[in-house]
């Protein structure tokens, strides 16, 4: 493809998170115990069975990833070997076939290169969202296992996740409903998980908060993570900590910010079960991390029946979440040496 084909004229700083329909999207099925070789589709509408399992027993899983554009025009992945091993790992809980790795990347990066267009440019605050998904589809009644199964990726051009530009502060309420079950599938990338946090979400909406707070759903002591992101907090000893929890999505923007306040900005990290009603006095900075929320600074948590602020006014981005929020989001944009090895360039 020529790399200089134009781009689109949006007005891409203004982008908030909806699907934007773009050009194309990547399109295998999975049939008689094969996957197909897979193109790229320019319908956005998928035809599947009335009775597929996807529809009715949520057999189906995805992935959320981001391209961005660097100062000198590649376009960038972040750890994409890392959604596609977590895809497998939801398939094997749901029963579903793994999508090759080959298969994974060879989706991704079609979709992302057929839409070079959409692809947000360096410095607008923007990028190009990817949605990998795998679902059961075909005829079927009963509970069990779809026997056709399509994987997709399509992509939206998206800005920030939470309303305001850049490092946002946000506010989260703790649900009183829980998000998942502890042996249940809390750690795995499936629909069903966040088809019940719909309502746990509007109800935090309804009390002004951004987003709904899990805590732990044996004993609603230990903070989980937030409707669509993990939660890091920096302990008044400057301690970077993060819930130990199988029940959480094991967040790759977690993770890598972890691996890097250890290794590049020489903070001591600790993942361990955090009690919210008596450690919340040791917390001086919090955070929600993720794809979508990249790095949003926590202000206020309300539980209890009233608001707990974290970090001075609640509105104020702390020091560590500027640092952390920095040192993440250069390495993402390709500003600073990867020198983890985290960055996977699509050649246009
Ligand atoms: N937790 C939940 C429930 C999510 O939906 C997401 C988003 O993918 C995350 C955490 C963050 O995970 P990642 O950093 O891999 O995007
Ligand atoms: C992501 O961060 O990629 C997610 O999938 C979160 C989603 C709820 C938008």
């Amino acid at each position: 493809m020529d790399a200089k084909v134009s781009k689109k004229e949006l007005n891409w700083s203004e982008l908030g998170f909806q699907y934007v329909k773009t050009d194309f999207r990547f399109s295998a099925i999975h049939r008689d115990g094969e996957w197909g070789e897979g193109a790229l589709v320019s319908d956005d509408h998928i035809a599947v069975h009335e009775g597929a399992p996807a529809l009715h027993y949520a057999q189906q899983c995805f992935e959320g990833m981001k391209a961005q554009t660097a100062e000198d025009g590649r376009i960038l992945l972040f750890r994409p070997d890392l959604n596609s091993q977590r895809m497998n790992d939801a398939a094997t809980r749901l029963l579903m076939p793994e999508v090759p790795r080959e298969l994974f990347m060879r989706g991704v990066e079609e979709a992302v290169r057929a839409n070079y267009a959409w692809i947000p440019p360096y410095g607008s605050g923007a990028s190009l969202y990817i949605r990998p998904m795998l679902i059961g589809v075909g005829e079927n009644l009963g509970l069990k296992p779809a026997r056709q199964f399509e994987f997709r990726v399509f992509v939206s051009p998206v800005g920030p996740y939470y309303k305001e530009a850049g490092l946002a502060v946000i506010s989260l309420a703790v649900s009183g409903m829980d998000r998942a079950a502890p042996k249940g599938t809390g750690s795995f990338k499936v629909g069903a998980n966040y088809a019940g946090g719909l309502l746990a979400t509007r109800k935090a909406q309804e009390l002004g908060a951004n987003e709904a707070l899990y805590l732990d759903s044996a004993e609603g002591r230990f903070i989980d993570e937030a409707g669509s992101a993990n939660i890091i907090i920096v302990m008044k000893d400057g301690t970077l900590v993060t819930p130990a929890s199988r029940a959480i999505l094991p967040s790759i923007t977690r993770r890598s910010i972890m691996e890097i306040a250890r290794t590049e900005l020489g903070m001591k990290t600790e993942e361990r079960p955090i009690e919210l009603r008596t450690e919340i006095d040791q917390f001086e900075e919090m955070g929600a991390c993720g794809t979508a929320a990249v790095l949003s600074p926590v202000g206020r948590i309300y539980f209890d029946d009233e608001w707990h602020v974290i970090h001075k006014d609640g509105k104020t981005v702390g020091p560590v979440m500027q640092k952390v929020y920095d040192s993440l989001v250069e390495l993402q944009k390709g500003d600073r040496e990867d020198r983890f090895g985290w960055l996977h360039e699509v050649e246009i």
